[in-house]
């Protein structure tokens, strides 16, 4: 079993040069897939309101949801850093939300760190939440929460003014004390760029190839998600497809009479 890295750990492999891995995991049985799978980090993300709860955003998800999947998740990767993701409204209330939900995902959740989306606007929260104890993941670029104001889910930071707020987002992070940063959806050469300006590692998820690390969704890289893809994504198998024909001979052959068969009965 390998140890449960730290956030020492975690920021000591940019230093070292060594690629981090993050996926999503949202339950018991795909937290222990991953653990299994040696990835370095969990990230129960938000996104489970549309890849397991049916949303059509990640905004009707709530602290107690979010709460009720980290649990899960920790008993499946009893030892494996997990970040857990902050809903819309949990933290843009004042610090005082901020700390009191971060803190129930640590005490309740078992997590080990937060995420939030936001830059400078939000280097405050993170200064406060980490002088509280609470490790922070920051996350700039395209920020699900707020994709209406964003005008849909497009790549960010295309042209110089809005690269350079980018850039001054992820310092801003970084000084608050953010232990990390996702990069979502921007041009791969600004992902270097930042990389390069900052301390800390970068996450990316369709920021190309030189951030620090890279995040996907579990269930678009295994094929359990269908209504859309994005580009950056690659899948990695096809379990929805797999599922859907087992089930489908399930169902023909307890039509049929030939399940259960014997092999499957008591005498
Ligand atoms: O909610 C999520 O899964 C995320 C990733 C896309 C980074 O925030």
């Amino acid at each position: 079993m390998t140890k449960k890295l730290t956030v020492p750990d975690i920021m000591a492999m940019k230093v070292r040069g060594e690629k981090i891995t993050m996926m999503t995991a949202y339950d018991y049985p795909t937290g222990l897939l991953v653990e299994k799978a040696g990835i370095d980090t969990i990230l129960v993300g938000d996104s489970l309101g549309m890849t397991v709860l049916g949303y059509n955003s990640t905004v009707p998800v709530t602290v107690d949801e979010m709460i009720h999947h980290t649990k899960a998740v920790r008993r499946g990767a009893r030892n494996t850093f997990i970040v857990a993701d902050m809903p819309f409204g949990s933290y843009n209330a004042g610090i005082p939300q901020a700390i009191a939900n971060a803190s129930r995902f640590l005490k309740e959740g078992g997590a080990d760190a937060v995420k939030l989306e936001g830059g400078t606007e939000m280097a405050d929260v993170v200064e406060a939440a980490v002088k509280a104890g609470i490790p922070v993941l920051g996350h700039i670029g395209l920020t699900p929460q707020t994709v209406t104001q964003l005008g849909g889910y497009k790549v960010q930071g295309r042209d110089e003014e809005k690269a350079k707020k980018l850039v001054e987002d992820a310092l801003a992070l970084s000084r608050a004390g953010a232990f990390a940063v996702v990069l979502e959806c921007i041009p791969k050469n600004l992902a270097k760029e930042i990389t390069e300006r900052i301390p800390i590692p970068t996450i990316g998820i369709g920021a190309g190839p030189f951030c620090d690390g890279q995040v996907l969704v579990y269930n678009d890289v295994v094929g359990l998600f269908e209504k859309f893809t994005p580009k950056f994504v690659k899948r990695y198998a096809e379990l929805g497809e797999a599922a859907l024909k087992g089930l489908m001979k399930y169902n023909q052959e307890v039509k049929e009479g030939t399940f259960p068969d014997a092999e499957h009965s008591f005498d």
